[in-house]
């Protein structure tokens, strides 16, 4: 039996309005115009746990749960309620505030290869500002990145607007590739600074790369940077570093530590982060240690710890995952999960493009919002039930196809 699809009449509106005075609409990344002529909502009222309900008051299981910041699950009373209580007492203050202590000790506890850290605001920034210290560490000035790292120019080579000559300083090299790594750094003797690498990238890295990216930084007199943004708090604390077992020089993090607030920061070694050069670099920002975000920080890893956060999301995110792939197999559909448990990645076939979104068109109007083609994330408010229900709806979705 098919069902009705939901209207999204009101975020039309929204979005055309945007559309006249919000640089690229809004939220650029998240391709609203693409989502909406799918039939995904684009503009959301309010959430709640691991559910949102869209501006024509549509309501959703979210498994995207903003890109990946949502943790605990939205709305969080435990944060919420830590979160009040600062308000109370003031979020930005004229001196350093103790909570920027405490957090850091709990980081350096909570992260093995955490020796030093500084704090940021947004992963770009984070993701940056280990940029800024591989080059002050090292005195040389290029750069090798391989992922998403953000928007900054150093991030984003060849884009529009950014200087030919910062862009310059940027060389890519395709992931789970340690000979295109090696042959990088050869061609650029003593000028790199550092590989930045997203440790988690698809699929997850071939086996040994990581250790090798670290290897062949250290082999060129550079340092290696593991970008966690994405991961860290996911398929485990430190993310690719500690899941796979490899120590970088630095990494960073973002997105999910906070549980929706903007907080990040910057790991590493003492060795590097005590030198003179990297204690001399200008790394501050007003906002930079944003009260709201630690004490939502230190939220998060006390509840993640208390709910062993760690292995529900592989639990959930392992069920989904095997109970998707077997929906769409015995319905003879293209579409797969991929990837780690936490974070499972959609890959669609391309020949099947259409009724995969037809699939998923199904979903949304049972209430699933499933991605076509971004990794999704799990959060400690999806229900074991929830994730059942999930996968009957995608079999039902399938079903409507024929
Ligand atoms: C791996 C990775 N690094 C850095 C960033 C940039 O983070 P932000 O969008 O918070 O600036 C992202 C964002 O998606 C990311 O996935």
């Amino acid at each position: 039996m098919s069902i009705k699809q939901p209207t999204i009449e009101q975020s039309r509106v929204l979005l055309n309005r945007s559309d006249e005075i919000i640089v690229r609409g809004c939220q650029g990344h998240k391709r609203s115009h693409d989502m909406l002529s799918m039939g995904y909502p684009v503009f959301t009222q309010r959430a709640s746990g691991a559910r949102f309900w869209d501006v024509d008051g549509n309501e959703y299981l979210d498994y995207l749960m903003g890109f990946g910041p949502i943790l605990l699950g939205y709305n969080d009373p435990v944060v919420n309620q830590a979160i009040r209580t600062q308000i109370e007492e003031g979020t930005i203050y004229s001196t350093a505030h103790p909570k920027e202590l405490e957090v850091a000790e709990m980081l350096i506890d909570l992260i093995p290869m955490a020796e030093m850290l500084g704090f940021f605001i947004g992963g770009s920034a984070a993701t940056s500002g280990a940029v800024r210290l591989a080059r002050a560490h090292t005195g040389r000035e290029k750069i090798i990145r391989c992922g998403y790292h953000g928007w900054h120019d150093w991030t984003q080579p060849e884009g529009i607007g950014v200087p030919e000559l910062v862009g310059q300083l940027t060389l890519s090299v395709p992931y789970g590739d340690p000979d295109a790594l090696g042959d990088c750094f050869r061609q650029h003797d003593n000028q790199i600074a550092c590989v930045v690498m997203e440790t988690i990238q698809g699929d997850g890295p071939p086996e040994g790369f990581l250790q090798e990216c670290v290897d062949i930084a250290h082999r060129y007199g550079a340092l290696c940077v593991f970008d966690e943004t994405k991961v860290g708090f996911r398929v485990a604390y430190s993310g690719g570093s500690e899941y796979y077992g490899v120590t970088p020089d630095l990494a960073t993090f973002g997105k999910a530590c906070c549980n929706g607030y903007p907080g990040s920061f910057v790991v590493g070694r003492k060795e590097i982060l005590s030198s003179k050069s990297c204690q001399s670099a200008w790394l501050a920002a007003t906002f930079h240690c944003d009260l709201p975000s630690l004490v939502a920080l230190e939220v998060v890893i006390s509840e993640m710890k208390r709910r062993d956060g760690i292995a529900y999301q592989w639990k959930i995110g392992n069920r989904l995952i095997e109970g998707v792939n077997q929906a769409c197999e015995a319905g003879g559909l293209g579409y797969r999960l991929s990837g780690l448990g936490p974070m499972p990645k959609p890959n669609v076939v391309e020949e099947e493009r259409d009724r995969c979104i037809a699939m998923l068109q199904g979903c949304l109007a049972r209430g699933f919002y499933l991605h076509p083609g971004h990794p999704m994330f799990l959060s400690l408010s999806h229900t074991e039930d929830d994730v059942e229900d999930t996968i009957m709806a995608v079999q039902e979705s399938i079903a409507d196809l024929k």
